[in-house]
C-alpha cells in the first residue's frame, strides 16, 4: 500500500468516526423493559464495515469506543466514560468491535460488495451486524442484569424491526457513497 493510500484510508477512517459520533446526538428511546434504548448508532457501525472492510472498520469503531471509554460523551444521550462497559448496554459495545471484523470477512468470502450482489450484502448485515450485535448484547445483559438470557434475548426482539430498517438504509447508502466516492475496501 502506497502512502496516499494510507492517508486516504485513513481519512476516511476518522470520518466514519466522526459520523458515528455524529449519529449519538440522536438520542436513545428507552423501550421501558429492559436497559437498553432503541438508538440510531448502530447504524454507523454497519456503515463502518461497508464503507471501510473488517481492518479500517474496526479501527473506525475502536477509535470512537476509544473517545467513550476516555469518557467523552459520544455514545447517544451524551453519555461516555468506562463505566458504560459494564453497564448493561457493554455487551452490545463489545460487539460493535467485532462486527466489521466478521462482516467485512464475509463481504470479501462471498464477493457481497460486487454490484449483482446486493442481496448478499444485506444479509450479511441482517445477520452478522444485527444478530450478532443482538445476540452478545442480550447475553451480557442477562449477566449484568440476572435476568436470564431467554428473556434477554426476547426482549432484544423489540429492536428488530428498527435494526433491520437501519441495517437496510446503510446498505443502500453504503452502495451510493461507494459508486460516488472511492471507498476502495483494502484486503
Ligand atoms: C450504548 O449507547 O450504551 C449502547 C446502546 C446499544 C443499543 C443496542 S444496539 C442494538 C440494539 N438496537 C438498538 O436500537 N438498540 C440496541
Amino acid at each position: 500500500m502506497t502512502n496516499q493510500q494510507r492517508i486516504k484510508h485513513l481519512t476516511q477512517t476518522a470520518m466514519v468516526t466522526a459520523l458515528l459520533i455524529i449519529l449519538g446526538f440522536f438520542p436513545g428511546i428507552p423501550v421501558g423493559f429492559i436497559p437498553v434504548p432503541i438508538i440510531l448508532q448502530n447504524m454507523g457501525i454497519f456503515l463502518a464495515a461497508e464503507l471501510l472492510g473488517r481492518k479500517y472498520g474496526t479501527v473506525a469503531v475502536g477509535l470512537f469506543l476509544a473517545l467513550a471509554a476516555l469518557g467523552l460523551p459520544v455514545l447517544s444521550g451524551g453519555r461516555g466514560g468506562l463505566a458504560v462497559f459494564v453497564g448493561p448496554t457493554g455487551g452490545y459495545l463489545v460487539a460493535w468491535l467485532l462486527a466489521p471484523v466478521l462482516m467485512g470477512t464475509l463481504f470479501q468470502r462471498t464477493h457481497a460488495l460486487m454490484a449483482k450482489n446486493w442481496w448478499r450484502e444485506l444479509l450479511i448485515v441482517w445477520i452478522a451486524g444485527i444478530g450478532f450485535i443482538d445476540v452478545v448484547g442480550a447475553v451480557w445483559l442477562a449477566i449484568q442484569s440476572n435476568m436470564g438470557l431467554a428473556p434477554a434475548l426476547l426482549s432484544n426482539l423489540a429492536f428488530i424491526p428498527g435494526d433491520l430498517i437501519k441495517a437496510t438504509f446503510a446498505v443502500m447508502i453504503a452502495r451510493r457513497v461507494r459508486n460516488v466516492i472511492d471507498f476502495e475496501i483494502p484486503a
